[in-house]
């Protein structure tokens, strides 16, 4: 495939609805994307003092990123932003100071919750932090789902009531990412 995503998932939870939309976000049509879900699990808490030395999944993560021409997250709302272990990842790849992983890569932003508001508040957040990384993040169609059980089909895509949104959001990412990749 000609571009890359690197696929961010918030939640390290094993039976995660996130990890599951990521998944089923992989099965629409992508005309030339190919979507890699990155580990985030085995990265150390962040330390600036370490920043000179990274750990090797530090520098795995990093390499991952620079390698792809596009970034999606697909995160849960932890208490009306996002979970720390995403920050975590986040702020690792940031560094060190001027080797910023993230900058100039375009993004998308999806989340699933189990409340109403559909992660909104989180990836407000998110896109706050964005911003400050420099990576130009595709604005509309906002994907703010609440979980319910129509939402996946039992192998796991999108299920039929909300694929065309998903679809029309997909076919915008691609628009996107092949903007800031060509
Ligand atoms: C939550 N959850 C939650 N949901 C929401 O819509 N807004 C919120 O602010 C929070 N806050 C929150 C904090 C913490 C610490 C946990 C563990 C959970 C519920 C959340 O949407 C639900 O657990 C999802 O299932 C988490 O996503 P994954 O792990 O299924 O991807």
């Amino acid at each position: 495939c000609k571009y890359q995503i690197a696929v961010i998932v918030g939640s390290l939870r094993k039976d995660s609805f996130n990890r599951k939309l990521a998944t089923a976000l992989g099965m629409l049509e992508h005309p030339e994307l190919s979507f890699k879900q990155l580990q985030i699990d085995d990265l150390p808490l962040y330390n600036q003092d370490d920043d000179d030395n990274q750990a090797k999944s530090v520098k795995r993560l990093k390499h991952e990123i620079k390698s792809a021409q596009g970034i999606l997250f697909v995160t849960p709302e932890y208490n009306r932003s996002i979970p720390g272990v995403l920050k975590n990842a986040i702020d690792h790849a940031s560094r060190p100071y001027g080797h910023n992983s993230w900058k100039g890569k375009p993004a998308g932003i999806a989340g699933v919750s189990v409340g109403t508001i559909g992660t909104a508040l989180a990836q407000q957040h998110l896109r706050n932090i964005l911003a400050s990384l420099d990576m130009p993040t595709l604005a509309q169609p906002e994907v703010f789902i609440q979980l319910n059980t129509g939402l996946f089909d039992d192998a796991g895509n999108i299920g039929a009531e909300s694929k065309p949104f998903l679809q029309n959001w997909m076919n915008k990412y691609v628009s996107w990412v092949k903007m800031f990749a060509a």
